[in-house]
């Protein structure tokens, strides 16, 4: 099954798509965990998406193209995909529509996470991940259970984003209602839109979340 998640920056994408690759075997496909990733690594894309992504502005869809295309072909991909933070603009939602056509696959549905600007603003700038694993924390809604200690992997190092400031979040909301809202509409006039309540804790957004893959299944 090929989801999307479509929800502004801390909405919960991150987290939503990790617990459905655990619970269902589908694979998270992150653009942003993606792009940083070959930021760290220092290749060419990751240096020139570095500015871009500081100020909070979209990485041009070429690059983002290339780097999904090149994911798709990857075996791993077989059950499922859950994109996250992918497609942001037009073009990226009927390019993959057109890479999904060509592999024989298909998209089947896209959930809307609505969330308000404050509350955004408040887990955007709460947010840091364990620097080993990856798993994330929220310093007021995702604490782990020992204090400073990953639950996941033991690790004691954390980071936060460069991006995770109110000044780059509130830009960052901008550039989503600009750039990726018009994304609703399209997937709408589709008819894989679901639109699910986001501002609930992370447990019953899980269940609105299986409430929509029990209802595809059907
Ligand atoms: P990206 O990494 O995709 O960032 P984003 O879309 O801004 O989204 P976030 O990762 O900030 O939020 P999230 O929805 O994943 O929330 P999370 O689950 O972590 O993109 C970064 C940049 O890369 C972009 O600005 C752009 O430059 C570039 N880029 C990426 N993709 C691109 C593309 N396709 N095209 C062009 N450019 C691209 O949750 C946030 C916090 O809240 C966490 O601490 C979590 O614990 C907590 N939390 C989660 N759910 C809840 C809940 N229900 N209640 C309370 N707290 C919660
Ligand atoms: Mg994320
Ligand atoms: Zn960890």
């Amino acid at each position: 099954m090929n989801l999307i998640l479509l929800g502004p920056p801390g909405a919960g994408k991150g987290t939503q798509a990790k617990i459905l690759e655990q619970a269902h075997g589908f694979k998270q496909l992150s653009t942003g965990d993606m792009l940083r990733a070959a930021r760290e690594a220092g290749t060419e894309i990751g240096l020139k998406a570095k500015a871009i992504m500081d100020r909070g502005d979209l990485v041009s869809d070429d690059v983002v193209l290339a780097i999904v295309a090149e994911r798709l072909k990857k075996p791993d991909v077989a059950k499922g995909v859950v994109f996250d933070g992918f497609p942001r603009t037009p073009a990226q939602a009927e390019s993959l529509d057109k890479m999904l056509k060509a592999s024989g696959s298909k998209l089947d549905a896209v959930i809307e996470m609505k969330v308000n600007d404050e509350a955004l603003v408040k887990r955007i700038t709460g947010r840091y991940t364990c620097a080993k694993c990856g798993a994330g924390y929220h310093d007021e809604f995702a604490k782990p259970n020992k204090v400073g200690i990953c639950d996941k992997c033991g690790g004691n190092e954390f980071t936060r984003r460069p991006d995770d400031n109110e000044k780059t979040v509130r830009d960052r909301l901008q550039v989503y209602n600009k750039q990726t809202a018009p994304l609703v509409e399209y997937y709408r006039g589709q008819g894989n839109l679901h639109v699910i309540d986001g501002m609930a804790d992370i447990g019953q957004v899980t269940a609105a979340m299986e409430a929509v893959l029990a209802q595809l299944k059907a």
